[in-house]
């Protein structure tokens, strides 16, 4: 039998080794928006481990876009020579090389996660770090506690879309092969799509046509600026799991628009528009959004990314086997196992080291072969 799973797969003139993605996971590690040796390791350590496409994390357009003061930027033409060195690593590794571009909207200006992860105040915390004011399409805070964020002008669309476009360059000037927009989990342009947090009277709001403009604006710069050889990726939100919020329908209109500008794949993830992922009706279990990846792909016509509680090689071989995705992103597993992929190899019959890098798979070969005797 033919496992699509470790497979390759073609986007545009992009080859990938095999189906598996690393999902972009903010390491809330960097310091003025620079990646340094920590985001060295943790990219490096996917490429090794054998996956098709190493995403770095959200990184974002803008300072004030940042979630976290930990958070990755590309607001800086300085920004680009470290992630070059990450990019030219996972290619000399055989996988390639993706980057998710975002911007916090009303949800930035946080503690990191394992700092406490709440809204920063005047007041400096015991990091020293204190608040700014954040950007939102509407002047609606996200919860109790949570900052009143600054109603975006029509010159602060136009100046964050610019923002999207130089960082695009410098992301393609650093070496990406694929570049993904963060239109989930609550952040700005997922603000933009859900009429939970889009208030607005003017062309950026009210209906569905209206909610979607900017989000489509930011997409269809996203691939005017990216090669036509290189595939440009959007993450979704889905569902809201809130009512009022974005229902799957929504979403099947969204990627049908988001192909019509030239998008290769939808990146299908769910919630946060409220808060924490968490927060809603999310039904969580084993492959919970697979359903959202699988409608999308369908009823859209454009190639999904499947991801969370993905952890099995067979769950993710099945999931490609019926058709509901063509890809599958790995997050927390791989933060378990950096070798994922070189073990799915394994469990599906793969029982030498080929694939591996020489400085380890030479060494296990021989350990293999010691231990058959
Ligand atoms: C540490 C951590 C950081 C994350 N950062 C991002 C991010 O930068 N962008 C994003 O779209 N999702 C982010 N996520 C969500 C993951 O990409 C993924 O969708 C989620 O963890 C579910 O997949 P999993 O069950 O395989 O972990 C993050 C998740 C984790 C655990």
């Amino acid at each position: 039998m033919t496992h699509l799973l470790t497979t390759p797969f073609s986007l545009r003139g992009l080859s990938l080794r095999n189906r598996i993605v690393i999902s972009p996971m903010c390491q809330y590690s960097a310091q003025d928006g620079y990646a340094n040796d920590w985001h060295v390791v943790q990219y490096g350590r996917f490429a090794v481990g054998g996956a098709g496409l190493v995403f770095v994390e959200a990184t974002c357009v803008t300072p004030d876009g940042r979630g976290t003061l930990g958070d990755l930027g590309l607001w800086d033409d300085a920004h680009v020579a470290p992630l070059a060195r990450i990019c030219a690593f996972i290619h000399d590794q055989g996988a390639a090389a993706g980057i998710q571009l975002a911007h916090a909207g009303r949800k930035g200006a946080t503690q990191r996660p394992f700092d406490g992860g709440v809204p920063l105040t005047a007041e400096p915390d015991d990091r020293g770090e204190r608040t700014w004011p954040v950007l939102a399409p509407s002047a609606l805070a996200m919860a109790d506690g949570w900052q009143t964020p600054v109603g975006m002008t029509l010159e602060d669309i136009a100046s964050v879309k610019a923002s999207y476009a130089d960082a695009a360059r410098r992301a393609l000037a650093a070496g990406f092969d694929v570049i993904e927009l963060h239109a989930a989990h609550g952040y700005l342009i997922h603000e933009f799509l859900s009429p939970l947090s889009n208030l607005r009277t003017d062309a950026y709001g009210g209906d569905a046509q209206g909610r979607m403009r900017f989000p489509l604006e930011v997409a269809k710069c996203l691939r005017d600026i990216w090669p036509d050889d290189r595939p440009v990726f959007v993450r979704v939100s889905a569902v809201d799991h809130v009512d009022g919020g974005v229902e799957i329908d929504d979403t099947i209109a969204f990627s049908k628009a988001l192909k019509s500008v030239g998008v290769d794949v939808v990146d299908c993830s769910s919630g946060g528009i409220l808060g924490a992922a968490t927060v809603g009706r999310a039904p969580r279990g084993p492959g919970f959004q697979v359903p959202y990846a699988e409608a999308v792909r369908n009823q859209a016509d454009i190639a999904t990314m499947a991801v969370g509680l993905i952890t099995s090689p067979e769950q993710a071989e099945a999931i490609l086997q019926a058709g509901q995705a063509d890809l599958i992103a790995i997050g927390r597993e791989a933060l378990e196992n950096p070798n994922w992929p070189l073990h799915a190899r394994r469990t599906f019959g793969d029982d030498g080291f080929s694939q591996w890098p020489p400085q380890h798979g030479w060494w296990l070969e021989r350990r293999a072969a010691l231990m058959k005797r």
